[in-house]
């Protein structure tokens, strides 16, 4: 089984590319929206809402980790990957083998990459920009990939500020939605940026709005989908797959395994239900 999880739902964002890629796993989903907006929190804020999800999605069955949110990634993924993946530590196999009722001694985590790379690939005009909450352009993580790949090309960043306030209420179209868009959207294009990177996982369910302040000429990039073939390697590399890998996308294995998905949050879940029944 697959666990996700992200601040609320953006992380929806990454599940549908999955979903799409793997439709015959089961799913488990967890939004933290009591907690949400995890952009503004501290590090390990972060890392205490983490631990405890993970734990949650681990006693519910998952065998894999995928944390949907670069919030997250950059600020806990090193601290899960030390405390939940290594089963050759006494503690965490011990642990593991509690929370999972016997059933695995480690757990794998896949995180978000921010896409600088295929950016800074695709730019013509040499600008790329970057739209991301304040925690992950502050990260040493995101600094890291940022400093390491950008080359010759300047990498513009700014915060989408209100946007995962818009995604949790729903509201991803309309002049209040394009406004706020706009608003931190607008010193990236008078930069120059002709590509768009979407560094935080709500961002995607803001793309026509974004798209069209952006106007024709920039090119938007979700990397989610790269996200979603990374798992699918890792799953046949650490043989997690449930079917056959040659057919998960085709109805042989959906004889198998028809893929069953459960959404669970820690606050409201109407906008969860709502967005998950219509991918
Ligand atoms: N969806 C998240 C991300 O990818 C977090 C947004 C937030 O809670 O601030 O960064």
């Amino acid at each position: 089984m697959i666990g996700i999880f992200d601040s609320g739902i953006g992380g929806l964002s990454v599940y549908r590319e999955i979903k799409k890629l793997l439709p015959h796993e089961d799913y488990v989903y967890y939004a933290d929206n009591a907690h949400c907006p995890y952009g503004e929190k501290t590090k390990e804020y972060i890392i205490g809402r983490a631990r405890e999800i993970t734990e949650i999605l681990v006693k519910k069955g998952a065998d894999i980790i995928v944390v949907a949110c670069n919030t997250a990634t950059a600020a806990a993924i090193s601290t899960l990957r030390a405390e939940y993946s290594d089963p050759g530590n006494e503690k965490t196999r011990e642990k593991m083998l509690r929370l999972s009722g016997g059933r695995i001694d480690h757990i794998r985590f896949i995180g978000m990459e921010p896409a600088i790379k295929p950016a800074v690939a695709m730019t013509r005009s040499g600008v790329a920009g970057v739209l991301a909450t304040a925690g992950t352009l502050k990260a040493e993580k995101y600094r890291h990939t940022r400093d390491t790949m950008h080359g010759d090309v300047v990498v513009a960043e700014h915060i989408g500020q209100g946007f995962v306030e818009l995604v949790e209420n729903g509201e991803t179209s309309g002049p209040h939605a394009e406004e706020v868009v706009r608003n931190s959207l607008k010193p990236l294009i008078d930069e120059g940026a002709d590509t768009i990177v979407l560094g935080c996982t709500h961002y995607p369910f803001l793309i026509d709005v974004i798209r069209k302040i952006a106007g024709p000429g920039v090119t938007v990039i979700d990397p989610a989908p790269a996200v979603a073939r990374h798992l699918l390697e890792v799953m046949q590399e650490e043989g997690l797959l449930s079917g056959n890998p040659d057919c998960q996308a085709t109805s042989d294995a959906g004889a198998k395994n028809p893929g069953h998905s459960e959404f669970l949050s820690s606050g409201p879940d109407n906008i969860l239900k709502k967005i998950a029944s219509e991918i």
